[in-house]
């Protein structure tokens, strides 16, 4: 009994300890469409990534009550709620990185670009928002189509005179996740060890794996590779129609997206050799934005990668893809200088 409160002592002053170490790591995420599928276990990841000291929920509606549940987790990220216009500017300043999967989700038979007429202005106007209140943030955007916000986003960044292509990225994390656990699956493997880059963009025939350069390297036929190739393309439409018209991928997606925000975070703490794939202004291709490996560091996006060796079949898909991401990207910059 005696020894209880000197134990206790002795882990309270190292909590205090480890708490001032991380202060000194400490940032502000800001998570746009916090009350919704992706946005509510996304929430959770964030509370739960001791590089945060403050997590500011936003959303259009029932932000308190979300904010209100996470708020009694015991870790050291303080959640506030914020709901409606009124409040985007207040959850917004201070903040080093912004996430965003505001937008309305897939039904069965949608494509992705079917998303466009209504996420387009949601993403707009929350750009805008960041332009004004917190331009230095580094921004993620989940919200579909992924191939078209982005450059939406960097049209709204442009116009506010605040456009930095360092901080714009466009999530494309849950494909390499999807890439990772598939070719683990076929071949038996434990996905911790398992990376596979996946390049172009984020949607049906634009998202390319590349099974060529996987880690470790594994010897695949001919079909195993079209097989995993196709199921890594649809795998958001696999969820879409398993989900049976209740929405698209989430609590993957919540994976995915808290794997590479804290990635952003390790980068701008000054961690050396951050590496994820990501949908970014680019020059390696002849489009405007396209997603490859890319180096995360102090200053956002510090690196982008060329796409290294390719195989026939994914030199053939990549030529194949372009027109189409090229599509999407233009009709992004359109809708930018038109609205
Ligand atoms: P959801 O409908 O469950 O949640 C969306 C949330 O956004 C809702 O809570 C809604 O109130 C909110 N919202 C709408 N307008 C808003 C605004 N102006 N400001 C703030 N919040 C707003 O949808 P979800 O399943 O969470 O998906 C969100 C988006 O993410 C969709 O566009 C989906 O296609 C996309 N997504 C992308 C990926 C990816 O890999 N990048 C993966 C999965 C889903
Ligand atoms: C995904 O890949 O799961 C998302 O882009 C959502 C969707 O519509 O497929």
């Amino acid at each position: 009994g005696r020894l209880l409160p000197l134990a206790r002592r002795t882990l309270c002053s190292s909590a205090a300890a480890s708490a001032a170490k991380e202060a000194s790591n400490s940032y502000k995420v800001a998570l746009l469409g916090a009350a919704g599928g992706i946005g509510q276990p996304l929430g959770m990841l964030m509370k739960l990534n001791p590089a945060i000291d403050r997590l500011s929920l936003y959303d259009i509606m029932a932000t308190p009550g979300v904010a209100a549940d996470l708020s009694h987790v015991n870790t050291a990220a303080k959640v506030s709620g914020f709901v409606g216009d009124d409040q985007l500017g207040e959850a917004l300043a201070g903040s080093d990185l912004v996430i965003i999967p505001a937008g309305v989700p897939r039904k069965p038979g949608m494509t992705r670009d079917d998303l466009f007429k209504i996420n387009a202005g949601i993403v707009k106007g929350l750009c805008e928002a960041i332009a004004k209140h917190c331009p230095q943030a580094l921004v993620n955007v989940i919200s579909n189509p992924v191939n078209s916000t982005v450059p939406i986003a960097a049209g709204v960044f442009k116009k506010a005179g605040t456009y930095d292509p360092r901080r714009l990225f466009g999530v494309t994390t849950l494909d390499v996740v999807r890439a990772r656990t598939f070719l683990s699956e076929k071949k038996g493997l434990n996905p911790a060890g398992v990376d596979v880059p996946v390049v172009g963009g984020h949607a049906g025939a634009t998202i390319l794996p590349l099974f060529s350069q996987a880690v470790p390297k594994v010897d695949l036929t001919q079909a195993e590779v079209e097989e995993l190739t196709k199921r890594t393309q649809e795998g958001g439409t696999e969820v879409v129609q398993a989900k049976a018209g209740k929405g698209s991928a989430t609590l993957s997606m919540a994976y995915a997206g808290a794997l590479f925000a804290d990635a952003c975070l390790q980068g701008l703490s000054g961690k050396k050799d951050v590496i994820q794939c990501a949908y970014v202004a680019s020059q390696i291709t002849d489009l405007p934005f396209f997603a490859s490996k890319v180096r995360l560091g102090k200053g956002g996006l510090e690196e982008v990668y060329d796409l290294g060796p390719l195989s026939d079949y994914e030199q053939k898909l990549l030529a194949e893809m372009k027109e189409q991401l090229k599509c999407n990207i233009d009709k992004g910059i359109k809708f930018g200088q038109e609205n």
